[in-house]
């Protein structure tokens, strides 16, 4: 039976429910495709026959990833056909690791791509990205989607919001410089990982060129939307002010330029390390959701169906933010309150929700 998890911390929803309720997440990582393989075949013969060794950096279930990975294996083995081939799966140590496991060796719902060929390593790490993940010099292609907007720590509560998205002054600044350090310790740990030649691409959730981020292209801002329920919540005293402060997701949307500076300034460290940026654009994939109930109509069905894939990412968080004085059943219960409120509101008025996708597809490269 599908599980969720409540441990501290963030955590997706276990169980495979992740990939399920994502498959707007796997969009994102099928457009990503060509760059994967675009960097396999810039890399030198050598480097590919001596092993060859991919990461996928915040996988969660691996399901998402499946068919990129899939098309990777079969672009190094046109290069180099009996190369072994490593595939680093990493996440956080409270990751659901058993649905991964099942993703990978096809005991799930997805198809594996282990009997492509022999010589297929899949390897599995709890390290985060914020650590170095593989040995030194070892890395061919580093990989990561939409999970390195999560920042190392909460740098401090948002009083009048959940997300930076609706941060001001201080509150702001704090948010930007964590995420100025986390991005650059992030890159340097890679910088050591890869081989000489090698290559990350990081496609991260952004803001862009036009302000427009994850949920606000146009319609109604997703983030405010959580940030009123919960503040109903508030007004309903159904929530204490503690607990509505503590709702802070700790994530940041960087910008082009913020993603760019430090693989462009000679005198930044993740430069001096030899990083350098090969490439970078911003893309939107649209809500799969918010797109099918554009031919079909049924707002319940839109509703029934979009709510799962927000929660698959934030109810950890929403749940650890509760007293832990309260009985876990009422804590439960909030959360499910929560979340119907959400579905209601899409259910009677459709028009404007949906998750957009926004994200930098980037590619980096470690100086020969
Ligand atoms: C939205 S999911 C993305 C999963 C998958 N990469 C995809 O694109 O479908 C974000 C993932 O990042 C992971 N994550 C967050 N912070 C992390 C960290 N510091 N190190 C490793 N993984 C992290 C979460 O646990 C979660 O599994």
């Amino acid at each position: 039976m599908a599980s969720r998890e409540h441990s501290e911390g963030i955590t997706m929803s276990g169980g495979g429910l992740y990939s399920l309720a994502t498959i707007g997440a796997k969009h994102v990582i099928d457009a990503a495709t060509p760059m994967v393989i675009d960097a396999i075949n810039s890399l030198s013969q050598e480097s590919i026959s001596s092993g060859f060794t991919f990461s996928d950096m915040g996988t969660a279930d691996a399901g998402t990833s499946l068919s990129m990975v899939a098309a990777a294996i079969d672009a190094v083995s046109t290069r180099v056909p009996h190369a072994p081939i490593s595939i680093v799966y990493s996440d956080q140590p409270r990751n659901d690791f058993n649905a991964l496991i099942a993703n990978v060796y096809g005991l799930g719902p997805f198809e594996s791509y282990l009997d492509r060929r022999d010589d297929i390593f899949p390897l599995v790490s709890g390290t985060t990205f914020y650590k170095q993940i593989v040995p030194a010099a070892t890395l061919d292609i580093g990989f990561s989607a939409t999970a390195m907007h999560w920042l190392s720590a909460k740098v401090c509560n948002i009083s009048n919001h959940v997300q930076a998205v609706g941060a001001e002054g201080k509150e702001l600044e704090a948010f930007r410089a964590q995420a100025h350090r986390d991005w650059r310790q992030i890159l340097l740990h890679r910088a050591r990982e890869l081989k000489p030649g090698g290559k990350l691409v990081l496609i991260n959730f952004a803001r862009d060129e036009q302000g427009r981020y994850l949920g606000n292209t146009g319609g109604i801002n997703m983030f405010d939307q959580f940030n009123q329920i919960w503040q109903s919540f508030l007004e309903q005293e159904r929530i204490s002010r503690a607990e509505y402060e503590n709702m802070t997701l700790p994530q940041y949307y960087n910008t082009v330029e913020e993603f760019s500076a430090p693989l462009q300034d000679p005198d930044e460290a993740v430069y001096i390390a030899g990083l350098r940026l090969d490439h970078i654009d911003t893309r939107i994939v649209k809500c799969p959701f918010a797109e099918s109930f554009t031919e079909h109509a049924d707002a319940t069905r839109f509703a029934e169906e979009y709510i799962p894939t927000i929660r698959s990412w934030n109810e950890s968080i929403f749940f650890n933010a509760l007293s832990a004085d309260r009985p876990l059943d009422q804590r439960r219960q909030i959360i499910e309150d929560y979340y119907a409120s959400y579905r209601d509101i899409v259910r009677e008025n459709p028009e404007g929700h949906g998750m957009d996708y926004v994200h930098a597809y980037t590619v980096i490269s470690k100086i020969a």
